[in-house]
């Protein structure tokens, strides 16, 4: 299908679905949006949901493989280089070079990066596998520390403990040196974690977790008595590297865990090839959709070739970066619709820093993306830099009379009403010339109408 038939294909779905809960993507003063819908990260982010794949900083050189990743994805996930044997090699002793690359291109891109993994049994330096006890315990810790204070302010969200439970029908704890050194290995690292970059999601990630069976009840039971005792837990991720079935409650499982009050996301998506992918891949797209708190899906690839699972061309895209079947099924499952993801999602903090010298008008420009339903909208601001780089920016938006902002993300708000003011939080106050970032606001009534007014510094 052409961009300009999925493009139909995608307003006659909005239109038809009828009832009030119709999401209707308009653009003001974007040019583009039509077109962005026909990618995977442009169609996610119209319900507020992200589309990423993991990808390998040694790739970053092939122009296929960063031409579709470019186009198509709005969040990345490193597949090795940010693990444990990856970041310290020798204990004390931090590299952080390939990690950066890959999150250098997920930032560059405007995308979300998802840091993967500070904790696992597996892909640990061999001076780790061979400490236990206390020493392992401090390490371990000194480990989560280092590496999520030197990504701090910059990940979306992090699997801070990967698979950790046992298979099989207990629903307890896998054996490993980090399970040695006390049940509460878990908790002490999100607690680290947290400390460390407090704006960060924190997740705990695993895999045959993605239906109700006694593995996932276990990772269940953990995260409700974490919320219970206030243990820093944001989200869980599900990592579906899924064979030639879906569990039918795949989609329950997932609402069962947002019930307990946190986020879930598809971690890892990978299907077996065979004549049901392309739906499969759909079940899952849709499930997450259907799902308020699943806040995005990441495939664990771009290519068949560049896949873990040699030989299962499990991935989206064939080995010569075209699209496949399943490509289409998941665009389709995202232009489709489902509820909006309440705008809480990536780092939300305080300003803790405010431009130094007043903004200066005219140095910066902002267009508004609606996604409106019956009664209210989200708002996605995107803030560009003219030709000298900001260092602060202010954005007015004008509102129509009777609605209010009820919630601002990735910037700070003034007003509700009328003249609503946002200026940039500490974290993307810096625009690179030409550059630019994006915040968002949920609103009641009808979205602005008026292209906003953009100060810099
Ligand atoms: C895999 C990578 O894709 C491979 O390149 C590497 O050799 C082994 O690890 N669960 C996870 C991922 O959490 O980190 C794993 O990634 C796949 C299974």
């Amino acid at each position: 299908m052409n961009p300009r038939s999925i493009l139909r294909r995608r307003r006659s779905l909005l239109l038809s679905a009828a009832g009030a809960a119709v999401v209707l993507a308009a653009s003001v003063a974007v040019a583009g949006t039509a077109e962005a819908a026909s990618t995977l990260g442009a169609s996610a982010a119209q319900s507020g949901r992200y589309f990423g794949a993991a990808i390998a900083a040694g790739k970053l050189g092939d122009s296929t493989y960063t031409g579709i990743l470019t186009r198509e994805f709005n969040a990345v996930t490193p597949e090795n280089e940010m693990k444990w044997d990856a970041t310290e090699p020798s204990q004390g002793r931090f590299t952080y070079t390939n990690g950066d690359r890959i999150l250098n291109q997920g930032l560059s891109n405007g995308s979300k990066v998802r840091g993967h993994a500070l904790l696992w049994h597996a892909q640990q330096p061999s001076w780790a596998q061979s400490l236990s006890g206390s020493a392992l315990r401090s390490a371990a810790i000194n480990h989560v520390t280092q590496v999520a204070t030197h990504y701090k302010g910059k990940i979306y969200a992090w699997d801070v403990v990967n698979e950790a439970f046992a298979d099989g029908g207990g629903g307890g704890r896998r054996d490993s040196n980090l399970q040695r050194t006390g049940n509460d290995w878990i908790e002490a690292a999100f607690r680290a974690a947290h400390t460390a970059d407090p704006n960060a999601k924190l997740c705990y990630n695993d895999y045959n977790t993605d239906g109700v069976n006694a593995k996932s009840t276990g990772v269940y039971t953990m995260v409700r008595d974490f919320k219970s005792r206030g243990v820093p837990i944001d989200c869980v991720g599900f990592q579906s590297h899924l064979g030639t079935g879906i569990p039918g409650d795949y989609q329950a499982n997932l609402q069962r865990f947002a019930d307990l009050g946190v986020d879930v996301q598809i971690t890892e998506l990978d299907v077996a090839q065979g004549g049901n992918q392309a739906s499969i891949y759909s079940s899952v797209t849709r499930a997450c959709m259907a799902v308020t708190r699943c806040t995005g899906i990441t495939v664990w690839g771009i290519r068949d070739s560049d896949s873990w699972r040699t030989g299962e061309n499990p991935l989206l895209f064939d080995n010569s970066g075209n699209k496949k079947a399943a490509y289409t099924s998941v665009l389709n499952a995202l232009n489709a619709g489902g509820p909006t993801v309440p705008p809480t999602s990536g780092p939300t903090s305080p300003p803790t820093s405010s431009p130094t010298t007043p903004p200066s008008a005219g140095a910066c420009s902002a267009s508004v993306t609606l996604n409106s339903w019956s009664g209210g909208y989200t708002a996605t601001v995107k803030v560009t830099a003219g030709s000298a780089a900001v260092n602060g920016w202010a954005v007015t938006v004008n509102l129509p009379a009777g609605g209010a902002v009820t919630n601002a993300w990735n910037a700070t708000s003034t007003g509700t009403s009328g003249t609503v003011g946002f200026a940039n939080v500490s974290y993307n106050g810096q625009i690179p010339a030409g550059g630019s970032t994006e915040f968002g606001f949920q609103g009641t009534g009808s979205g602005p109408s008026a292209t906003p007014t953009c100060r810099a510094s």
